[in-house]
């Protein structure tokens, strides 16, 4: 699979895309690799300043929701692979605004299905269009019981359902013209560059500057969560090895209620900045709940195990610790992407 090395890798500015262009620009300095990202609120070039003046490492600025531009653009460039992780990806935007999920998650994904197929019709057999989801596409669970890959599909939120119906139209493409793809659904990440929308950097940057932590409902939905690099080396090991036309769950069977998240962040972070214990736990405030609030997600990942060999390779404590070093060593990153219209954002969530 995916036998030539111009790769376009969409949202590589974001936080699981700039781990992923940064692993496939080191580790395969012979592949040229285009990062294609509209740099929205949630991408960002600093992630990616380390790489940036490799010459295996380009930047195209551009919006895939904008058609003629995506047709040109593959065009141009002659991609013979396509890593698709540009989105709208937080859930409670979703809520606010549903539109723009359409228009990015399932525009966006045909404007991109419809570029591949046109450049690659003639032949189809050297290409790959691999398309990175969630987990949250399986709806939720309760007490029991795992995602798997044959798990079908019960989207719950504005997010979810547009990243299923992306899922679908890959599929559709698959059986209908033949276009080689391969998704992947994965569980919740966190580590570096995760923007601090999310709970675990929005915590972090909330317990650094004394500001309530607001933990929506009693704080028992549970998520299984995976370091970032895990899944970039997940998403490298089923692009070089998946079999085409299947699809790979993604996870570290890890599962923690957002309640005892917060605790643990709260307990490393007061070491961390030598603060007494049980400090910032004071900070914990229940807040209204999320609306239509998946209770739990669990991935059950054996299948990428088994059949391509692929392991997580950190601890949660040791992935917290990493992440909470990297937050309070790149101020600078937190205190840029947290200013100007995050504070709007921030005051509109949360008041
Ligand atoms: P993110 O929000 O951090 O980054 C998204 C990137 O896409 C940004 O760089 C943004 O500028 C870019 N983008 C958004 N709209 C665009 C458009 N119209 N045209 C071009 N670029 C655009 O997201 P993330 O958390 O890194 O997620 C990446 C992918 O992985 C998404 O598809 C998401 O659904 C999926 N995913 C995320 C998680 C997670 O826990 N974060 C888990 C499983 C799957
Ligand atoms: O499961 C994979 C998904 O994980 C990805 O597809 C999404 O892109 C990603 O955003 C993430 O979705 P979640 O909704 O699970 O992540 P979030 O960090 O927004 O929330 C995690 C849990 O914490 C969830 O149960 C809601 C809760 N939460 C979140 C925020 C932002 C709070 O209690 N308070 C908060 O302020």
């Amino acid at each position: 699979m995916a036998a030539n090395k111009k790769i376009l890798i969409t949202g590589g500015a974001g936080f699981i895309g700039s781990h992923v262009v940064r692993l496939f620009v080191t580790k395969y300095p012979d592949y040229q690799i285009y990062n294609l990202d509209a740099l929205t609120y949630a991408g960002n070039l600093e992630n990616l300043k380390d790489i940036e003046e490799q010459d295996n490492y380009h930047f195209v600025k551009g919006d895939i929701t904008d058609e003629a531009a995506m047709t040109e653009l593959f065009q141009e460039i002659k991609p013979d692979s396509v890593l698709h992780l540009a989105a709208e990806s937080h859930v409670d935007r979703s809520i606010k605004d549903p539109m723009a999920f359409i228009r990015t998650n399932v525009m966006g994904t045909v404007n991109l299905l419809n570029a591949a197929k046109e450049l690659w019709k003639e032949d189809m057999d050297n290409h790959l269009f691999y398309h990175i989801s969630t987990d949250e596409v399986y709806g939720s669970l309760d007490d029991g019981g795992y995602f798997l890959e044959t798990t079908s599909y019960d989207p719950k939120s504005p997010y979810s359902a547009s990243k299923a119906s992306s899922d679908h139209f890959v599929r559709a493409y698959r059986n209908t013209y033949g276009l080689p793809v391969v998704i992947s659904n994965c569980s919740n990440n966190y580590g570096p560059n995760h923007f601090p929308e999310k709970l675990i950097p929005l915590c972090i940057n909330n317990i650094k500057h004394n500001k309530p932590l607001p933990i929506y409902g009693k704080g028992e939905n549970v998520r299984d969560w995976l370091y970032v690099e895990d899944h970039a080396r997940a998403i490298d090991t089923i692009f070089h090895q998946g079999k085409v036309g299947e699809t790979y769950n993604i996870g570290g069977f890890n599962e923690w209620k957002n309640i005892d998240i917060v605790r643990l962040l709260c307990q490393v972070m007061d070491k961390k900045l030598d603060r007494a214990e049980g400090t910032s736990e004071k900070l914990i405030t229940f807040v209204t709940d999320r609306a239509g609030h998946d209770l739990r997600y669990a991935i059950d990942a054996h299948k990428l195990m088994n059949e391509l060999g692929w392991e997580p390779s950190l601890q949660f404590e040791e992935g917290i610790e990493k992440t909470v070093d990297w937050y309070l060593t790149n101020e600078d990153w937190l205190d840029n992407v947290t200013s100007g219209n995050y504070q709007k954002y921030y005051t509109g969530q949360y008041g």
